[in-house]
Formats: C-alpha cells, sequence, structure tokens
C-alpha cells in the first residue's frame, strides 16, 4: 500500500483530486467508485472547481456508490443519492444517468442487491474512493463482515450510528440498515483511493496499514489490493511510524 501523509484535510483532499482527475483525463469513460461521508467532501468540492476552472469533462464518465440507507428514498436529504447529486454531480457535467447507487426503498432488497452485483460486473471501476469508519469499516461493511462478501444489507453497527448521528436532527433517526458493496466488490476495483483525516480515525488508519490481515477489521483487506493509495491527514496517520511525505 502506498501511503501519503498530507499536511491537513485541504492537503490531504487536494492531492486526493489530482488522482481522481489523472484518472479522468487518462480515460474518458472512466468508472468511478464513489463515497459519501464527510471525508470526501474536500476531494468534490476540488473536483467541482477543477470542472469549473480547467473543464475536466465528465460527460463520459460513469459512477458507483458504495452505499445507501435502506429506507430512505433519493429525495430524502439524509440519503446518500442526494448527498452525492448535491455534493458532487451537480457541479460536474456528468449524465445523471450514468450514476449508479442502491435503490435505498427497493421492496425486494435481495433482487436489488443481485441487480446491484450485476452492474458492478458490467461496469469495473478504474478507482474506488473510500473513507473509514472509526471502527475499520469500508462502505458499510463492518467487523467481521467475510472478505468474500458482495453486495448487502446490514445491519449498522451502534458505532456508526452513534457516528453518523450528527447527520441528523436526531440519533434515533438515522436510519439500522443500510445496502453496501460487499468487501469482494471493493477488492474488484483497478485502483483504491482511500482517505483518512482527523485523530479519531488514527486507530483505524494503524489497522488498515500495519494490523493483521483479519475479517476483524475490514479495512484491513486492502493490504492485499495490488494498487491501493492512502491519503491520511496527521492526525489520522499519527499511529504509524514510517511515514511518506
Ligand atoms: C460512506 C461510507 C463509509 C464512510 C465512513 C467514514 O459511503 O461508505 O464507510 O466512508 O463511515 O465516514 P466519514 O467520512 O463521515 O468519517
Amino acid at each position: 500500500m502506498k501511503v501519503i501523509v498530507a499536511k491537513d484535510y485541504e492537503d490531504m483532499s487536494a492531492r486526493a483530486c489530482e488522482i481522481m482527475v489523472k484518472s479522468v483525463k487518462e480515460n474518458p469513460r472512466a468508472v468511478l467508485g464513489l463515497a459519501t461521508g464527510s471525508t470526501p467532501l474536500g476531494l468534490y468540492r476540488n473536483m467541482i472547481r477543477d470542472h469549473q476552472e480547467k473543464g475536466t469533462d465528465y460527460s463520459r464518465v460513469k459512477t458507483a456508490n458504495l452505499d445507501e440507507y435502506a429506507g430512505l428514498d433519493k429525495e430524502h436529504e439524509q440519503s446518500y443519492a442526494y448527498f452525492m447529486k448535491h455534493n458532487l454531480f451537480d457541479g460536474l457535467n456528468i449524465d445523471l444517468a450514468n450514476t449508479n447507487i442502491e435503490n435505498g426503498t427497493a421492496a425486494d432488497a435481495a433482487a436489488e442487491c443481485a441487480r446491484y452485483n450485476a452492474l458492478l460486473e458490467e461496469l469495473p471501476r478504474d478507482i474506488q474512493v473510500l473513507g473509514i469508519g472509526s471502527n475499520g469499516h469500508i462502505a458499510f461493511n463492518e467487523p467481521n463482515t467475510p472478505f468474500g462478501s458482495e453486495t448487502h444489507v446490514v445491519d449498522l453497527a451502534e458505532s456508526t450510528i452513534r457516528d453518523n448521528a450528527r447527520m441528523f436532527s436526531d440519533i434515533a433517526e438515522v436510519p439500522r440498515r443500510a445496502f453496501t458493496m460487499g468487501l469482494k466488490n471493493i477488492m474488484n476495483a483497478k485502483k483504491i483511493l482511500i482517505l483518512a483525516n482527523g485523530a479519531n480515525k488514527a486507530q483505524a488508519v494503524y489497522g488498515l496499514v500495519k494490523g493483521e490481515v483479519t475479517e476483524r477489521v475490514p479495512a484491513s483487506v486492502l493490504q492485499l489490493h495490488p494498487d491501493c493509495t492512502l491519503i491520511a491527514d496527521e492526525g489520522a496517520a499519527s499511529l504509524l511510524t514510517e511515514q511518506t511525505k
């Protein structure tokens, strides 16, 4: 795994943007795997600024998102579909028909998981953006998710519900279940770009880079990926001893 230690959140976001823009410039038909949450917001702001100032073209780019809350419609302000539209897609010249995410309100959850797995097979991701949970989760693959997992519905860990409550007016409103790409789907991306900021992620980042490869720490599976880059700010990287500036 390539480890880049960024000075701060802005530096992390700028470096991540350089990598994403390079992928799109090298391949205007790139398939981007995307994440939600606080971590990639700066990356997305930088991608929008780059598109507006330098004209990077997203008209033929396709995307696949990691996860979606079960029960939330795409118009719900806390849904990840809404997040992506408002924090990234509206700022780019991307065709919304080329963007993909699980349908949180699908009546038949098993059929929705099968549909998304088939879509991911047809749409191999050139680069997959990830954040990391404080418990080492990636997407919503909580500790002890099998490395061989594909898209599935998950009961969110209490720690994840607490972490995500800041986005809702009341913790009781945080959905308890979500659709998520599995670890096998994530590992199938050609390149992985995982971002982490803040000291509250330091333990998870240690497990990602230096810990035992174990299903107890889902992110540790990325040690087995042939092309994975971590960009962590100094807080998130604080438990790593060998650092690459
Ligand atoms: C979001 C996702 C999650 C987040 C993780 C970190 O699509 O898959 O794994 O990346 O929970 O969230 P933040 O960035 O809010 O700290």
